[in-house]
């Protein structure tokens, strides 16, 4: 799947597989350690978990890939009308996927100058540019790795480009809403004062659809929120028994959002690099947060962050909204 010339093509000199490797290695050791015991979300997606994540996306239930890509189809050009004759398109989290291509097709070569996306896994990163590349000849992509969640240092355009920092996939909702204000100004920043935030967003709506968004009736959804356990196995030789932990998702309406958790069905031990950990019976590893907001709620998020709304486009039934943002002056 690498293609053989990827790794020359970073912006950024590639994290070494270690340093990456260590850092998951920290995060997981600190975070089994706190009560409640919690994974950041991001951990979910190595190889197998980001096929299972696409897999999710053709679920039936898992209507918010379908409902934003069909929001996209509908209306990308409006969505890129107000860009600016010269657009550098940003894209934290690497995409190669149908949201992406509809954006740089509207673009086209007259306007779009240069493609950067990011990502913390080199791997991914070179196959979404090898991807890009094969189809869209006439683009300049300029795949960048680093963790967005913690960094965005976009190396500046070397024109008059205007830079759109294009954030699909409500892929915010993973964020806390103090983590997703600063991530939001940190693209505000990078984006500088002419730059455009496209933002997918997931809308609040009847708890029994969301609920079966991430509780789908093949279980891939479960299968999805495990993988993180296998991973541990793998990669920092851990054993946890992954039949011993239940999917377990719902809704919580009062901070609006989906938590999905790996609840242990007994008392056991694991251990993960040396370090045992205890579980209770019914004890929860907090895997996910996903966050729904509706317009006003999004819209106090952006303003928090320095940033206004300039357009919204929703489906007919309100389930996404697909936002543009500029930095208020
Ligand atoms: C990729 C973070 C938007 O929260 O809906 C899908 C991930 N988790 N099913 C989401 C996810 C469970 C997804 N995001």
């Amino acid at each position: 799947m690498t293609p053989p010339d990827g790794s020359r093509e970073l912006a950024t000199p590639a994290e070494p597989i270690d340093s990456a490797r260590e850092r998951f290695r920290t995060d997981v050791l600190v975070g089994l350690g706190l009560t409640p015991k919690r994974l950041a979300p991001k951990y979910f997606y190595d190889r197998a978990g980001s096929f299972l994540f696409d897999a999710i996306c053709e679920l039936p239930e898992y209507y918010v890939t379908r409902v934003e890509t069909q929001i996209m189809r509908a209306r990308v050009n409006e969505v890129v009308a107000s860009w600016g004759p010269r657009v550098r398109v940003v894209e934290p989290g690497a995409g190669s996927g149908t949201k992406t291509r509809l954006v740089l097709e509207a673009l086209g070569p007259e306007r779009c100058v240069e493609y950067v996306p990011v990502d913390i896994s080199r791997e991914h990163l070179a196959h979404a540019a090898s991807l890009l590349r094969a189809d869209y000849p006439w683009l300049k992509v300029t795949p960048l790795a680093a963790d967005f969640a913690a960094e965005l240092n976009v190396p500046p355009g070397s024109d008059s480009a205007s830079t759109v920092i294009y954030f699909p996939g409500s892929t915010i909702g993973n964020f806390d809403p103090p983590e997703a204000e600063r991530l939001l100004s940190r693209f505000r920043r990078a984006a500088g004062p002419n730059g455009t935030i496209v933002l997918g967003v997931d809308l609040k709506k009847d708890p029994a659809t969301l609920h079966a968004a991430y509780n789908d009736a093949q279980g891939v959804t479960a299968a999805f929120n495990r993988n993180v356990l296998t991973r541990m196995n793998r990669e920092l030789g851990a054993d946890f028994d992954a039949d011993a932990f239940a999917h377990y998702a719902f809704y919580e309406p009062v901070r609006g959002r989906m938590e999905m958790h790996l609840v242990s069905s007994r008392r056991q031990e694991v251990t993960v690099s040396g370090q045992r950990f205890r579980f209770a019976e019914g004890e929860s590893i907090h895997t996910e947060c996903s966050y729904k907001y509706d317009l006003p709620g999004a819209e106090r998020l952006a303003r928090s962050a320095g940033l206004h709304l300039i357009d919204a486009w929703l489906d007919g039934e309100r389930r996404f909204a697909v936002l543009e943002l500029r930095p208020v002056l």
